[in-house]
This record gives structure tokens, C-alpha cells and sequence, in this order.
């Protein structure tokens, strides 16, 4: 199914995220690369909030984040009470990030994580439902 993606990066993230642009695009999904647009050094905040900010009052978007670590910008996007950020290494943290946490920002590690493992984690972010259920309740004493 076609998604609406934001994906932004820092320096430290500009690599894979072109690489992992080039591979959704190929998926038809429709995605807004808000930059960074080259490997000159940037503040991760900076690239968060651009992101942050274009989800506010629209449901209809998933976010990537990407910079060194990924932790980084986990905090970052986490300060917005509409965000859930989930900085996901694998592909089981990817899955129950979206089922038992109804994550809306995937968060990948450009250092850290290969080509490869982006795909698979980026693949199954994209298709996992939110279970609902007992986890509604969970994400509303969040909010
Ligand atoms: C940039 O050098 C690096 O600190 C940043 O990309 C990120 O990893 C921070 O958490």
C-alpha cells in the first residue's frame, strides 16, 4: 500500500538516507525528502524539527529520521507530544514499535545500520499495523 513519508536527515545520515529514498521511490510510495542535501555538518535538531513540524495536525504521515546514532534524533522528535519516535536496529523492534506503540517515526542509525537492514526494517515499519487494544490505553496516559 502506498504511504505519505517525510524523511530528513543530518550529515551523518545523508548517505543512507539517499540510498533509502532512491529505494521507496522505486516502491511508489510518495516521499518528501526535507534534506539534508549533502555531507556538510548540520545540527540534528535543526533536520528534526523541519520534520516534526509538517506532521503536526496531519495523521497521514509516516517520518524517517536518520543521523549518526539515531539517538540523537530519537530525543529530539520525542520532546513533541504528537510524535513517537522509535529508534529501531532491527526488525523486530521495528514490528513492535508499530504494533505495540503505534510509532509514526521510524528512527535509523546512518552509522550504525547497513543498506541491507534499513530495507528490511524500513519494509516492515511500513506494513505492521497498531495492534490497538491494551496499547490504546497505554499510548493515551502517554498523551
Ligand atoms: C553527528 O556527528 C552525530 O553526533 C549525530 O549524527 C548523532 O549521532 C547524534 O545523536
Amino acid at each position: 500500500m502506498t504511504k505519505n513519508i517525510l524523511i530528513s536527515c543530518d550529515h551523518a545520515g545523508f548517505y543512507l538516507k539517499e540510498q533509502i529514498v532512491e529505494y521507496l521511490l522505486k516502491q511508489s510510495h510518495k516521499i518528501i525528502d526535507l534534506g539534508t542535501k549533502n555531507s556538510s555538518s548540520v545540527d540534528y535538531p535543526d533536520y528534526c524539527d523541519i520534520l516534526v513540524d509538517k506532521m503536526k495536525n496531519n495523521s497521514n504521515f509516516i517520518g524517517i529520521l536518520l543521523c549518526g546514532t539515531g539517538i540523537g534524533m530519537s530525543i529530539a522528535a520525542n520532546r513533541h507530544p504528537h510524535i513517537r519516535a522509535a529508534l529501531c536496529s532491527d526488525q523486530d523492534l521495528a514490528k513492535l514499535s508499530r504494533q505495540h506503540n503505534d510509532a509514526n517515526v521510524l528512527v535509523i542509525g546512518g552509522r550504525t545500520t547497513s543498506l541491507n537492514s534499513a530495507k528490511k526494517i524500513i519494509d516492515i515499519f511500513l506494513s505492521t499495523e497498531f495492534e490497538k487494544g491494551r496499547h490504546t490505553k497505554r499510548l493515551k496516559k502517554i498523551s
